[in-house]
């Protein structure tokens, strides 16, 4: 006999830790390079991050909170999307330090902003991915009573990207190989894939 725990989350979870992270998830990380108006760079990981768009593409993160990726963002209106892998999980994990705006966290993870082509903020050089962005728009959240929530969703369309051709075969994009490091619940949990867990399947006709 299978039992079901329910619950209304503005009621509370009832549980040890808070599910909705754990079950939504594994989830891809935005690992996103901005620069003030001033030029001072940031870098920050965001896991309420996804895809929207195909043509144009479009991408998005959402800002729990007022923080500085998406203060510069509004001030500058471009945006870098890096590919976090498996390999760079410690500088991912060291950029998304609570620091003032004064900090640059590429110098803080150890890692090497690389001059984007067409917006300002640099790319992660050690990164095999990247997309560089032009804001499109920015929204408040609301919840279903209509009253704000102090979160912003970010999206931006991707106007450049730059691929590892190591990560190609015959131009197909190995996104197994690239081991993308993806964020899961719990205070610490995080996946990667391999071909093991691959499956093919068509839509239907
Ligand atoms: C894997 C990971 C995912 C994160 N995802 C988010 C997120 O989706 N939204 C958010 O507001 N903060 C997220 N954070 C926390 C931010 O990275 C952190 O607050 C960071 O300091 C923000 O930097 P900034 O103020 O330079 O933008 C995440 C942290 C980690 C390690």
């Amino acid at each position: 006999m299978t039992t079901t725990h329910s619950y209304a989350p503005r009621q509370g979870h009832g549980l040890p830790h808070d599910p909705f992270n754990a079950i939504v998830g594994p989830r891809p990380i935005g690992w996103i390079s901005t620069c003030s108006a001033a030029g001072v760079l940031n870098l920050a990981p965001y896991s309420f991050f996804n895809a929207f768009n195909y043509v144009p593409p479009i991408i998005g993160f959402a800002s729990i909170g007022h923080k500085d990726t998406l203060a510069n963002i509004e001030a500058t209106g471009e945006f870098v999307w890096n590919l976090a892998t498996e390999a760079l999980a410690q500088q991912m994990n060291q950029s998304s330090a609570s620091v003032p705006p004064e900090t640059d966290e590429f110098t803080l993870s150890g890692l090497t902003p690389l001059t984007s082509s067409q917006v300002r903020p640099p790319r992660v050089q050690e990164s095999p991915v990247s997309m560089e962005c032009r804001r499109t728009q920015i929204i408040q959240l609301q919840g279903a009573d209509g009253s704000t929530v102090p979160t912003w969703l970010v999206l931006g369309e991707v106007v450049m990207v730059h691929i590892d051709t190591s990560l190609l075969d015959n131009g197909i994009f190995q996104t197994a190989r690239a081991r993308p490091l993806l964020r899961a619940g719990g205070a610490g949990d995080y996946f990667t894939i391999s071909m093991q867990g691959h499956l093919d399947m068509r839509r239907p006709k």
